[in-house]
C-alpha cells in the first residue's frame, strides 16, 4: 500500500521509557544520515509538549493513564508531530525521526495507521543498567521544567512519570512490521524485523552498534614509586616526577573543553585527575571501579623481577599467552575487557556527547585504545601507554581518529 517510490523515504519512530537513551540515539542517527547527504530531521514530542502544555505537563499526574486530559493532550502532540513529519517527507525531507516514548502498542498502531505513505521503522530502546538509569533520572531533575522543584521532589515526580509509562509499555514485535530492539547501553541489537529494502537501514543499524565517541581524552596516571621500582598493582600516590607529568598534562590540555573526568578508584588516578579538574569549575569527576588497574592477585605489589625469580611459572605462562593469562586470584586481560568496556559505555552514556577524559592505568588504557584501533586481540597487552602523552579519540561510523599527543609539544 506504500507509494511506488516508498523505499526512498523513511519514518523512524523511537520507542522506550523515559531515560532509556532514545534522544541520544535519535540525534546520532540524524547526524550520521546528514553526513551521508541524507536529509533527516527529529520531531520531538517532549519539546512540543513543553511548548503547548507548559508547567502542568511536568507533573507526574499528567502521565497517568487515568488522566483523560493528559492523555488527550499527549495524543494531540503526537499527531501534530506526525503531521509535521509527514509534511517534511512530502517536501525535501528523506528520513523523519519521531522522538517520543511511543511506549504503548496503541500509540504505535496509531502511528502506523496515520503514516501510511512510507514505511515506519520502530527502534525500541532498552536501558537496564541501574547506574545509568539513576544518572539519567538525576540529569532530568536539572531540566528547566523542574525549576521550582527541590531535587528530591523532581526525582520523585520523574520516577512516578516513568512508572506511568511502565504501566502501558510493551516491546515492539507484535503489531509492528519493521523494528529494532536495542540495548542502548551496550550498543547491541537484541532483535530485529529488518527493513532490508530501505537504503537507509544499514546505516541506521551501524549507528546503533557504534561506540559513538566525539571527544575522548585518554590519560594514564603519572609516575608512582611502584612504577619506578617495576612493582605492579597496589595503591601508591604519585612521586615528584609523576606530579610534574600530571602538571604537564594539565598544561597540554589547556583550552580543551572537558565536562566529565572518569577515574579509577586508585589514588594515582585521582591525584592525576585533580590536576585536570583544578581549573575546570563545571567539570564533574566520577570514580569508576571498572577502570581500576588489572588485578595481579597474589602478585600484587611484587616486581616483575621478583615474580620471575620466585614464581617462574607465572612469567612463563604469561609470556606464552599474555592476553588470556589470569594471575592467581587476579585477572587476565580477557577478563578486564568485559568490565572496561562496561565502564567506557557508562562513561560515554553519562557524558551524553560532551567531551570527556578518562584517567586510567596501563592495562586499562590498552583495552580502551584497542576498542578504537581494531587490532589483533593478542597484541593488546603490548600497546605502548606512555605517562607523558595523552590520546585523543573520535569514533563514528564514518570517521575514526586516534592521536597520541606528547605533553610538552
Ligand atoms: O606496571 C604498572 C601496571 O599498571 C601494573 O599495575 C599492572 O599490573 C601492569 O602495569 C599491567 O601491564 P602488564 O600487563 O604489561 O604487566
Amino acid at each position: 500500500h506504500f507509494r511506488e517510490d516508498s523505499m526512498q523515504k523513511l519514518y523512524v519512530a523511537m520507542v522506550g521509557l523515559p531515560a532509556s537513551g532514545k534522544s541520544t540515539l535519535a540525534g546520532r542517527i540524524r547526524e550520521a544520515l546528514l553526513g551521508e547527504g541524507i536529509n533527516a530531521e527529529i520531531f520531538n514530542n517532549g519539546e512540543l509538549r513543553r511548548k503547548l502544555a507548559g508547567p502542568r505537563s511536568t507533573e507526574a499526574s499528567f502521565y497517568s493513564p487515568q488522566n483523560e486530559e493528559g492523555r488527550e493532550m499527549r495524543q494531540k502532540i503526537a499527531l501534530a508531530n506526525m503531521e509535521a513529519a509527514r509534511q517534511f517527507l512530502a517536501g525535501d525531507g528523506t528520513v523523519a525521526i519521531l522522538d517520543a516514548t511511543n511506549a504503548s502498542r496503541r500509540r504505535r498502531r496509531l502511528i502506523q495507521a496515520t503514516l501510511t505513505d512510507y514505511p515506519v521503522l520502530f527502534i525500541d530502546c532498552v536501558n537496564e543498567d541501574p547506574v545509568l538509569r539513576e544518572a539519567c533520572i538525576m540529569r532530568k531533575t536539572e531540566l528547566p521544567e523542574y525549576r521550582g522543584y527541590t531535587t528530591q521532589a523532581a526525582r520523585d515526580s520523574f520516577v512516578a512519570r516513568i512508572h506511568y509509562y511502565e504501566s502501558i509499555y510493551s516491546h515492539v514485535g507484535e503489531d509492528e512490521k519493521y523494528w529494532l530492539l536495542v540495548d542502548t547501553m551496550a550498543n547491541r541489537i537484541v532483535g530485529e524485523s529488518a527493513l532490508e529494502s530501505s537504503p537507509y537501514y544499514p546505516a541506521i543499524r551501524e549507528v546503533v552498534v557504534c561506540t559513538w565517541v566525539k571527544n575522548l581524552y585518554l590519560i594514564r596516571h603519572g609516575k608512582t614509586e611502584y612504577n619506578e621500582e617495576g612493582r605492579i598493582g597496589g595503591d601508591p600516590m604519585l612521586v615528584e616526577a609523576g606530579r610534574l607529568q600530571a602538571a604537564a598534562m594539565a598544561r597540554a590540555m589547556e583550552g580543551r573543553v572537558i565536562k566529565y573526568i572518569f577515574t579509577s578508584t586508585r589514588r594515582r588516578s585521582l591525584e592525576t585527575a585533580s590536576y585536570l579538574s583544578r581549573d575546570r569549575p563545571g567539570c564533574q569527576v566520577m570514580q569508576f571501579s571498572e577502570f581500576d588497574e588489572i588485578s595481579s592477585g597474589d602478585c600484587e605489589g611484587m616486581s616483575y623481577t621478583e615474580i620471575r625469580r620466585k614464581m617462574p611459572e607465572i612469567t612463563r605462562a604469561r609470556n606464552a599467552d599474555k592476553f588470556n593469562y589470569c594471575y592467581p586470584n587476579g585477572e587476565s586481560y580477557a577478563m578486564l575487557m568485559q568490565r572496561v568496556q562496561r565502564g567506557l559505555r557508562r562513561a560515554l552514556f553519562l557524558a551524553g556527547g560532551a567531551p570527556l577524559a578518562i584517567v586510567g592505568h596501563q592495562a586499562i588504557n590498552r583495552i580502551l585504545i584497542s576498542m578504537f584501533k581494531r587490532q589483533r586481540t593478542e597484541d593488546i597487552p603490548y600497546i605502548f601507554v606512555p605517562q607523558d602523552h595523552f590520546y585523543y579519540i573520535e569514533n563514528t561510523p564514518r570517521h575514526r581518529l586516534i592521536e597520541r599527543i606528547p605533553y610538552d609539544d
